[in-house]
């Protein structure tokens, strides 16, 4: 700030000064850039939560507590881009004013920890952390700092149906194959031929260490309108034909199957999970088939 208060009046004298000038509003914006969704947190054992909410979000897997409660290679991050903090679909702005909400997955009244701790089972394929746990706890303090201020919506007005439900009803194997050449052109580049991904740099869209055929990305109309405004990273330009076709595509290829039993830990008590769906199955086939859609027939 002394800074450029003493360029300031220089401005326009001499071309030097201007160059300084603008690095220091360089400074400045980055500076603000780089505090982000995280600049005024309240000090001591608040904020201390909100932080390590924020960087388990943005690097999930790297916590030792976390190893039983991620199943593959993904981070909140890799779905919730920038931390939840864009305008883009999945993102975190509003999610906190949500909750409690009626959820029809667990026929129940559910609360933010348990959302959580759903994404844990389904998008991590990991096994359900306590919504007690430090580490839900952490997580809901920052996904709730993003909303600080907002009235609580509760209940949420409905979401207006997107245009991929009824693209669903007409799919067959054409729309497979035009979504393999998306596939091919658009996404390859970073998360390579075979979906596998790029250790460390580019998440897996399918294959064991993606997410389970129980995410909300397994399913194909919330896979397209997810792509529709996320990918390519940086550059989402794909048209709602395109990013139906590579949903599509995407959703056919080979996942872990979710058995819901086994992303309960041993010895959880009915109070443990707050639900009244207590089995539940799928995987890509009975996903498709419930779209009205068969595997055999796409493939
Ligand atoms: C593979 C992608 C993916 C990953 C990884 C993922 N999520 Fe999600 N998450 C979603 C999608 C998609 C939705 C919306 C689902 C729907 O509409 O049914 C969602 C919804 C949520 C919601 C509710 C948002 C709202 O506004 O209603 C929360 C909270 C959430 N996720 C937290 C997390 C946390 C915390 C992690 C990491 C432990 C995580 N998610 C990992 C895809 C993912
Ligand atoms: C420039 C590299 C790049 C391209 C091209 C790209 N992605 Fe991604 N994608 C990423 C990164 C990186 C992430 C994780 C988010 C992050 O780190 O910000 C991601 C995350 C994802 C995810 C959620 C996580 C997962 O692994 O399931 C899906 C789904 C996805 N991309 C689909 C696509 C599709 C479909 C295309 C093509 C239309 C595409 N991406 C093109 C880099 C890319």
């Amino acid at each position: 700030m002394r800074m450029s208060s003493r360029l300031h009046p220089r401005i326009p004298a001499h071309p030097l000064s201007r160059a300084s000038c603008a690095v220091a509003l360089a400074l400045a914006f980055a500076g603000a850039a780089s505090a982000g969704p995280l600049s005024g947190l309240p000090a001591g054992p608040l904020g201390q939560s909100i932080q390590r909410g924020h960087d388990m979000i943005m690097d999930t897997g790297a916590d030792a507590r976390m190893k039983v409660h991620v199943g593959n290679a993904l981070s909140c991050n890799s779905c919730h881009t920038d931390g939840g903090d864009n305008d883009h679909p999945g993102n975190f702005l509003s999610t906190a004013t949500k909750f409690p909400s009626y959820s029809k997955r667990e026929d129940a009244v559910i609360t933010l920890e348990d959302r959580i701790a759903n994404c844990f089972m389904r998008s991590m394929n990991g096994m359900r952390p306590g919504t007690d746990s430090q580490v839900v706890v952490d997580m809901a303090a920052y996904i709730s700092w993003l909303d600080r201020g907002k009235p609580i919506l509760a209940p949420q007005p409905p979401a207006a149906p997107g245009p991929y439900p009824a693209m669903l009803k007409s799919a067959g194997r054409a729309d497979v194959v035009a979504g393999s050449r998306v596939y091919a052109s658009n996404c390859a580049s970073c998360h390579g031929a075979t979906g596998a991904g790029v250790s460390g740099a580019f998440p897996p869209l399918w294959g064991p260490d993606s997410y389970n055929a129980g995410a909300g990305l397994a399913n194909v109309a919330k896979l397209a309108t997810w792509v529709k405004g996320n990918m390519p990273l940086g550059n989402a330009h794909l048209t709602e034909k395109e990013a139906f076709e590579v949903a599509l595509f995407v959703d056919t290829q080979a996942r872990p199957d979710f058995v819901l039993s086994q992303h309960l830990p041993p010895g959880t008590r009915p109070d443990d999970y707050n639900a009244r769906v207590r089995s539940e199955t799928d995987t890509v086939e009975s996903n498709l088939r419930k779209v009205g859609l068969s595997l055999q027939a796409l493939r």
